[in-house]
């Protein structure tokens, strides 16, 4: 018997490995999925024991053996904006109509993909080798995730020509690894993933790659953003499979809307057969010169839309109700409702957006209700009929049910409010909101430590994060040295922000982050802005450099590129 070589092994193993990689991707696949991952498994194993035996070019795509601290956040080139959505063949049509109205009836051909349920990437390339992988985040920016971007395995990791590129598209789970990872989590006993697209999102932003790639991620490729670009998207799409890209198969260019039509109808009725959840079709103009002629709104592109499938409804029964209160007081009545699946998750709560709709909808608890899902997070009520058991008429509160003072509907408002503006869960809310993403991205601020320092009454104010003092944080529950100092120098750190971010902040009503985006730009500083003195005096500690008045080329005094 030959003894056992590890180096000749580890050799065979990484060329037939290589062979078999490069054959999948030329789309002659000469294996059988389990058995090429029985050979990868064979490699890691010996690369793990004999670490001085792995290649240089090992077809396994090595990971950072020590787990990130945090990930960096990174600005897109382009912004990364969302799909406008259809819902009927019939809207479908006036889509197009109304491109066609833009173009002067331009005759329009179509790409069809298939619209996969996971989180958007953007990958870039420098001379054909990857750079970097970065979520969508808020559109404009998003956290550099490379190390996990690494983990997909029919990622490539160079290219064949030394292109510089952004290639956008979607990672997610497989339904079969989706199932493994809850398999393994309840062995573990850790909580189950509601569905694919949840646990993709989650893995994604992982800090330790190596259990990133055990949750075995997959890639869809669907745009080129930046590169060589080609008159029509087919073609930057077959130029992305040419360098190896995992681009859809069932992706299909249409000569007219009635061919969408038809592509849209079959994937309606075959999307439980695909191995991997989808939530709707993509239609794109396939012209790029008549896509930059469309252009976009303020969210997404003209030149492309998305057709939802005709959403999922599930019955249950109003058990009680949960008012909300938002950061300027409104009540936003939610029903709690018995457990029932929808579109793939467990849903217990319906929004009922406000006492006008429940007055509509004539509630009482014991209800049977429609449950669907639209756009949002939390599924809304469509249809109500009396239970067996008439329960308590749902009414609005008679006063607030955290502070419990008066509440009030302004004349003209849908909206009842409380109206204590020192009410715990307003200030809860805008403290959430003056530290969130958008606002002032003080990342290291969360729900729980908002919680105790507003019991503490250390914040009354978002103003008081600036007054904070180390000792108020080293009192803290599971808060150290290290973690105070963190807190505090996040905090310093967020006096760099845009001056449109911080009166976004701000909260004030009717005020967004789009408004407050062209109130900086047009202003420049805060000290022209009509008000300020009161902002001043009510926010003592605001970024200095946003109250002097304006003096040309000093950070922060002129207006800054809000995207
Ligand atoms: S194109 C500017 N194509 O859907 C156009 N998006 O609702 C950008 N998605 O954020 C999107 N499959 O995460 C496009 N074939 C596909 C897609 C796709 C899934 C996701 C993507 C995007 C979201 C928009």
């Amino acid at each position: 018997m030959t003894e056992f070589q590890p180096k000749k092994r580890v050799i065979d193993l990484s060329g037939q490995l290589q062979r078999f990689r490069q054959a999948y991707y030329c789309g002659n696949s000469q294996i059988e999925d389990e058995e090429y991952d029985q050979l990868k498994e064979e490699l890691q194993k010996l690369e793990f024991e004999f670490p001085e035996l792995i290649l240089d070019d090992s077809p396994l795509i090595r990971v950072q053996a020590k787990p990130q601290e945090s990930f960096p956040t990174r600005t897109h080139r382009s912004p990364m904006l969302s799909l406008g959505n259809v819902y009927s063949m019939e809207e479908l049509r006036d889509w197009e109509r109304g491109l066609q109205k833009l173009l002067n009836d331009e005759k329009l051909e179509y790409v069809c993909e298939l619209k996969i349920d996971g989180l958007a990437l953007s990958i870039l390339y420098e001379k054909g080798e990857l750079q970097a992988g970065v979520t969508r985040g808020d559109g404009s920016q998003g956290d550099e995730i490379t190390p996990n971007l690494k983990t997909l395995s029919k990622l490539p990791l160079k290219l064949k020509s030394p292109l510089d590129l952004e290639v956008r598209g979607e990672v997610y789970l497989s339904k079969k690894h989706f199932s493994e990872l809850n398999q393994r989590r309840q062995l573990t006993q850790e909580p189950e993933f509601k569905n694919p697209r949840n646990a993709a999102a989650g893995s994604v932003r992982m800090l330790d790659s190596n259990e990133v790639r055990r949750r075995k991620l997959d890639l869809f490729v669907y745009l080129l953003a930046d590169g060589p670009l080609k008159p029509k998207h087919s073609e930057n799409l077959q130029l992305l499979k040419d360098l190896q890209f995992p681009v859809n198969p069932e992706t299909k260019t249409c000569k007219n809307i009635d061919e969408v039509i038809e592509f849209c109808r079959y994937w309606e009725l075959h999307k439980d057969e695909l191995p991997y959840e989808i939530d709707g079709i993509v239609v794109k103009v396939d012209d790029i010169q008549l896509q930059q002629k469309l252009g976009f709104t303020a969210k997404s592109p003209r030149w492309a839309t998305a057709v939802k499938f005709s959403a999922e409804q599930a019955f249950s029964i109003i058990r009680s109700l949960e008012t909300g209160v938002g950061r300027s007081g409104v009540l936003t009545p939610v029903a709690l409702v018995d457990p029932v699946k929808l579109n793939g998750t467990i849903v217990s709560r319906a929004t009922l957006h406000n006492y006008d709709q429940v007055d509509r909808l004539n509630l009482h608890l014991g209800d049977r209700v429609i449950l669907e899902k639209g756009g949002e997070i939390i599924p809304k009520i469509v249809k109500s009929e009396r239970g067996p058991e008439k329960g308590w008429p749902i009414r609005y509160p008679e006063s607030c049910p955290v502070c419990d003072s008066e509440v009030s509907q302004l004349p003209g408002e849908v909206d009842w409010r409380c109206t204590n503006i020192d009410c715990p869960a307003q200030l809860n809310e805008r403290l959430l909101h003056f530290v969130s993403r958008k606002a002032m991205n003080i990342d290291t601020v969360g729900p729980a430590l908002i919680e105790q320092l507003t019991l503490k009454k250390k914040l009354r104010h978002p103003a008081d994060l600036y007054r904070l003092h180390i000792s108020d944080l080293e009192e803290l529950e599971r808060m150290g040295t290290k973690s105070a100092e963190n807190v505090l120098n996040a905090i310093e750190h967020s006096k760099d922000c845009k001056l449109g971010q911080l009166i976004h902040a701000l909260g004030i009503p009717h005020v967004g982050e789009k408004t407050a985006s062209v109130l900086a730009n047009k202003h420049g500083s805060l000290w022209k802005v009509p008000g300020f003195l009161f902002l001043k005096a009510k926010c003592s500690s605001l970024p200095e450099r946003f109250l002097r008045p304006e003096k040309s080329g000093k950070k922060g005094l002129k207006p800054q590129a809000q995207k």
